[in-house]
């Protein structure tokens, strides 16, 4: 590859670009993770990651990527044989089934067209049928990184306090925590997965759970085997501030720096800020005469967007002149819309120059590579940004 000047795009979903700030706080060097300073920063991102996840419970924290938190919410929470209700939103809803299955779990996954999230009426349908609870857990992806449409979650509680089931509810925030709004405790979820590399602003390394009093409850009955992942050796241990194995040292001082960026930003402003970087992709993509995968506006995601590809066109060609030309990396198709689609992530570390740059990228690739669009897509979305408010900080 030709020596590229300037700072790399990564303009994919997550990972997300690193500032400065938190790549300086993991360059100091490793200290004891037994000793009365760890177990200070410990505590402080213990206490700070329930803030991010707007819960007074416990949050735990793995050494692992987003996958190993998927795998400690099932098996610290279900039994062999249990059955579970999952939606086919995309690609990740799909890995996350795979995982299931594979622990001896039985699904019932609901299948959907990859351009729209969890419909409540459907969860509350298959809960009211359900009639000797059978169904222990339902379990959704909020924001779908492979098509970039956010289920409802607010209104999936409310359908399942309709019917009075007793089931779990289980989320898998990796790319909406700390970018989209989302209220563990307030919406009543059970378990909430997340993962350090992307609205945390981390590298990969880190898979959280957020755990309510009511999965607590669970865990004590809970089958499925478990050692690394069993969360009563993590709480028994976090409560004074250490970890029953070696954490991930370096990237807690990270995230505790994080952390301290969020809340400096406000958690609020954070969240106005994605909605209007999609906002004004959204209307970039537009103007290209191109079409968003998510066909629901109030499913559009704020931390990333899908762009469909026009007929007869794969998206190959377009991520390789962008990567060749512009040195930006762009989010492919993944599992059923792999060369349909393509995908740009506007989370994390961003700013409107960002933005425009990233834009700026796309609507040369797009010419370069041959593909049928129509300029004006960097002017629409400028033209936005000047006219919206920025957030105010504080
Ligand atoms: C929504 C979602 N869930 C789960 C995962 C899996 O996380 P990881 O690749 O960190 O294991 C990802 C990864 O991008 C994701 O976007």
């Amino acid at each position: 590859m030709n020596y590229q000047s300037g700072r790399h795009f990564l303009q994919i979903p997550g990972p997300t670009n690193g500032p400065d700030r938190v790549l300086r706080a993991m360059s100091k060097p490793t200290i004891d993770h037994r000793g009365p300073e760890f177990a200070g920063i410990s505590l402080e991102i213990l206490e700070g990651l329930k803030r991010v996840f707007q819960t007074t419970g416990p949050v735990v924290v793995y050494p692992s990527s987003g996958t190993g938190a998927w795998e400690a919410a099932l098996v610290n929470t279900l039994s062999p044989g249990d059955k579970i209700l999952m939606f086919e939103t995309g690609h990740f809803a799909t890995l996350w089934y795979n995982m299931a299955v594979a622990l001896g779990l039985d699904v019932d996954f609901v299948p959907t067209n990859w351009r729209h999230g969890v419909k409540p009426e459907i969860v509350e349908e298959k809960l009211s049928a359900d009639k000797d609870h059978q169904i222990k857990s339902v379990m959704v992806v909020h924001n779908e990184t492979s098509t970039g449409v956010t289920s409802r979650i607010p209104l999936i509680r409310e359908a399942m306090d309709r019917t009075r089931h007793p089931a779990l509810l289980m989320v898998d925030t990796i790319s909406s925590l700390a970018s989209i709004d989302y209220r563990h405790e307030e919406w009543g979820v059970d378990v909430t997965v997340g993962c350090s590399q992307k609205g945390l602003m981390l590298p990969p390394g880190l898979g959280l759970n957020a755990i309510s009093q009511k999965a607590l409850n669970a865990s004590k009955s809970a089958k499925l085997p478990k050692s690394f992942w069993d969360w009563q050796a993590m709480l028994n241990a976090n409560k004074v501030g250490f970890f029953p194995y070696t954490p991930a040292t370096n990237l807690l001082y990270g995230l505790r720096e994080a952390i301290r960026m969020l809340e400096e930003e406000g958690l609020a402003n954070v969240f106005a800020r994605h909605n209007r970087h999609a906002e004004a992709t959204r209307r970039a993509v537009r103007a290209w005469g191109l079409e968003i995968l998510c066909e629901n506006p109030q499913e559009y995601s704020s931390s990333l967007t899908a762009v469909m590809m026009p007929q007869g066109f794969e998206a190959d060609a377009l991520l390789d002149t962008v990567l060749d030309r512009f040195d930006m990396s762009l989010g492919i198709g993944l599992g059923k819309v792999k060369g349909k689609i393509f995908r740009i992530g506007h989370l994390g570390d961003f700013n409107d120059l960002m933005l425009a740059g990233t834009l700026a990228g796309i609507e040369m690739g797009l010419s370069l590579a041959g593909i049928p669009f129509k300029k004006g897509g960097i002017a629409a979305a400028l033209e936005y940004l000047e006219g919206a408010q920025r957030p105010s900080v504080g």
